[in-house]
């Protein structure tokens, strides 16, 4: 089932029942950012805005070097943007950390901690780790298949094993929005699309707010409520496309002409984009 834009609820304050409207997780407003460098400037974002609604799975492609990972350096309070502002559940959180999950582009598992120590990590920061945590990391170890390694060392798991430790932390962490960069772009073919597989049942069982950010316009279609196309450096926003499909979704959905067609639109942006940063400037 495709979101709405905003989620109505109905409060019991008052004397009369008023509907109001639960703020989306996320929204990024005309976001953009520089850096220099030995007095060079490299615009990376130009007046970026985006949404994520609450519980909805939204995407964002576009080329290598575009500004995507620095947005999430941005919405996560690790760098300042020179212009904008960032809200969550509508607040004002620009500059702030601690507000997000995030999974970096390369799974970051520290490497003396075992998986499930590795796996309580957010909460353990957070100041929310117990016996309830322990419990929860344990049976979401085995629902993804490391089960009989949680006192096993990263070093002694597959790549898509620590990927999905890597996942599971920010699974688990108990802040509600989660960012997830490239979060398969080290794997095999295979195993990625196994991944997706596996990302995908179980964001269905358990609706988090995410942001992604992948190569993979594939991905991204069976993945997604709604993808955010953007252009090579510095990066904005050409295009926004709500994807159709309801859920549960299952794989069979990418042989649907109606996918394919998506996949078509998509990759014609994808290759515009390309060759327009191929073409020297003058
Ligand atoms: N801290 C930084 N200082 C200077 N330049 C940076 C910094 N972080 C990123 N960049 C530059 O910003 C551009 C965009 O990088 P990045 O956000 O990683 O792109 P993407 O994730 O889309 O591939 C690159 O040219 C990169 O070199
Ligand atoms: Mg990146």
């Amino acid at each position: 089932m495709s979101q709405e834009s905003h989620t109505t609820i109905e409060t019991k304050a008052g004397k009369s029942p008023v509907a109001h409207t639960v703020p989306p997780a996320l929204e990024v407003s005309e976001i953009s950012k520089s850096f220099s460098h030995r007095r060079r400037e490299t615009r990376v974002l130009h007046n970026v805005s985006l949404t994520v609604e609450q519980q909805e799975f939204v995407s964002i492609v576009g080329p290598s070097g575009c500004g995507k990972s620095t947005l999430f350096h941005i919405i996560g309070g690790l760098v300042e943007p020179d212009d904008g502002v960032i809200k969550m559940n509508g607040k004002f959180v620009t500059g702030q950390r601690g507000e997000i999950s995030y999974m970096p582009q390369q799974p970051a598992l520290f490497p003396w901690r075992t998986i499930e120590d590795n796996v309580l990590l957010g909460s353990e920061i957070k100041g929310t780790s117990n016996d309830q945590a322990r419990e929860a990391a344990r049976h979401w170890i085995q629902k993804v298949g490391l089960g009989g390694f949680e006192r096993a060392y990263p070093h002694m798991l597959s790549g898509g094993m620590q990927q999905r430790a890597a996942f599971l932390r920010a699974l688990l962490a108990p802040q509600e929005l989660m960012l997830l960069d490239e979060p398969f772009s080290a794997l095999d073919a295979l195993t990625r699309s196994e991944m997706q597989t596996w990302l995908l049942e179980l964001w269905e069982e358990n609706r988090r707010s995410v942001l992604f950010i992948t190569h993979n316009i594939e991905e991204a279609l069976l993945l997604s409520n709604s993808i955010y196309v953007f252009s090579g450096r510095p990066g904005s926003i050409l295009h926004k496309i709500e994807v159709p499909f309801p859920r549960p979704r299952r794989e069979e959905i990418m042989d649907s002409p109606e996918f394919l067609r998506l996949k078509r639109q998509l990759s014609g942006w994808m290759r515009e984009e390309q060759a327009k940063n191929r073409t020297p400037r003058t």
